[in-house]
């Protein structure tokens, strides 16, 4: 083929795949299956397999081992399986590379062991994987531990964003989602107050701190470098895949072991629940359709007080409130949460489709099946399931 000839062949090419790029962001235009790579799609030949709309998506989704990161996959993989996930993991205490057996050996899926504060292996993995997107999960999400220990989670969260921040720049990646929190807000105790996007950082522990930091790197890089980058603030996930450190599979885990549930102070904290799935829709959501530079709040607008859920489990499980054991409260306690979401529903129409009740007995039930997975957490087992499912050469 003549050089010329050639050249405009490359050139429909990257042509077609720009349109099916922007088709897949705005999901609602698309056309579905294959035929509409002929009805709806250009009018040029089209290289068989990859052609049809929606196909060329690649993701790079941080912290894709641990519990929003992997049910993130899990909804993606489900509602798009056309697009291809890369999991970008260091595989901390938090992240257990079993829970994503599923996608062990599957078309379109590649797992990468790699610290999101290493800049090298940030550059190798986005050289070799050529994400279209990152969605930013993995991050240090314990405040018990930054209260212990903040340094890990200032390199983690904080710096570790700036260094994937800085690798999607230098690489070109067209869309950079984070995901940050509402604690970033801090505390509203005594106020009936809904933080909205634009309302002041307060953060009070380092947890909180280092994510309002990574929060103002994203803003930063937006502005700076005209990156397209959007930031979530979600309020408390429940459901599948909760590494049992944090309060309902704590609980949960507790009472199916016969022990006391051990609960914070009086208990009268409020927090602001959202079933992960409809986190992971809203992440979606956004990825598609949200605005430059511009953050959402995610939350059902669901407050609970701590010592309500802890009931309500015991409830759930046929389990006395007797069973139940206050103890001294976590230095700096916020004592509420509550995030406004008006602007992700207004301006994306996501809703939340868990009820808290229906939610809350679901992802108990989901713990009491799948006792295994939880003990082999607890007995340390699942740090060598990266060895077997993952690793190079295996
Ligand atoms: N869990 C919640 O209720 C909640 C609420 C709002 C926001 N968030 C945010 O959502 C994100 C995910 O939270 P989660 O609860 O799934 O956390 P998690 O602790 O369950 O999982 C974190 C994952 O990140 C990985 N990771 C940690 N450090 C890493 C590093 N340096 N390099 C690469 N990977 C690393 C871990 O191995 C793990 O797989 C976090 O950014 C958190 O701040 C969580």
């Amino acid at each position: 083929m003549p050089a010329s000839a050639a050249g405009a062949v490359r050139g429909r090419f990257a042509q077609t795949l720009a349109i099916a790029r922007r088709a897949w962001y705005n999901e609602e235009k698309r056309p579905q299956g294959r035929a509409a790579c002929v009805r709806g799609g250009p009018r040029f030949p089209l290289p068989p397999a990859r052609a049809c709309w929606g196909l060329y998506l690649k993701l790079l989704v941080t912290g894709g081992a641990g519990f929003i990161g992997s049910n993130f996959l899990f909804y993606m993989r489900e509602k798009h399986p056309q697009t291809e996930l890369v999991c970008l993991d260091k595989l901390t205490y938090a992240g257990d590379a079993e829970t994503l057996a599923p996608f062990c050996g599957a078309p379109g899926f590649a797992f990468v062991r790699a610290d999101v504060a290493d800049g090298a292996a940030l550059d190798a993995a986005l050289e070799e994987h050529r994400p279209d997107a990152v969605v930013h999960f993995a991050a240090e999400s314990h405040v018990d531990r930054s209260i212990a220990d903040p340094s890990v989670f200032v390199r983690t969260n904080t710096a570790g964003t700036q260094a994937l921040l800085e690798a999607c720049r230098r690489h070109g990646v067209e869309r950079f989602h984070h995901v940050s929190t509402d604690e970033v807000y801090g505390d509203l105790d005594g106020t009936e107050e809904r933080s909205a996007e634009d309302a002041p950082l307060r953060p009070s522990s380092p947890y909180a701190a280092s994510k309002a930091g990574a929060d103002l790197l994203c803003a930063a890089y937006a502005r700076t470098y005209g990156m397209f980058v959007t930031v979530s603030r979600s309020s408390n996930n429940y459901g599948p895949y909760q590494f049992p450190e944090k309060l309902i599979p704590r609980m949960v885990v507790s009472a199916l072991r016969g022990e006391p549930l051990p609960v914070y102070g009086d208990g009268l904290q409020v927090r602001d629940w959202l079933h992960v799935r409809d986190h992971c829709a809203a992440v979606d959501r956004i990825l598609r359709a949200g605005r430059a530079g511009r953050v959402y709040n995610v939350s059902a607008h669901c407050e609970r007080r701590n010592i309500d859920v802890v009931r309500l489990i015991l409830e759930e499980l046929g389990l006395p409130l007797s069973r139940i054991r206050h103890v001294a409260d976590r230095p700096g306690h916020d004592r509420r949460y509550a995030a406004d979401a008006s602007r992700l529903r207004e301006e994306l129409g996501w809703e939340p489709e868990t009820a808290f009740a229906a939610g809350l007995r679901a992802a108990v039930r989901w713990y009491l099946a799948h006792r295994p997975w939880w003990e082999h957490i607890l007995s340390g087992e699942y740090q060598s399931a990266y060895a077997r499912l993952f690793a190079p050469g295996r």
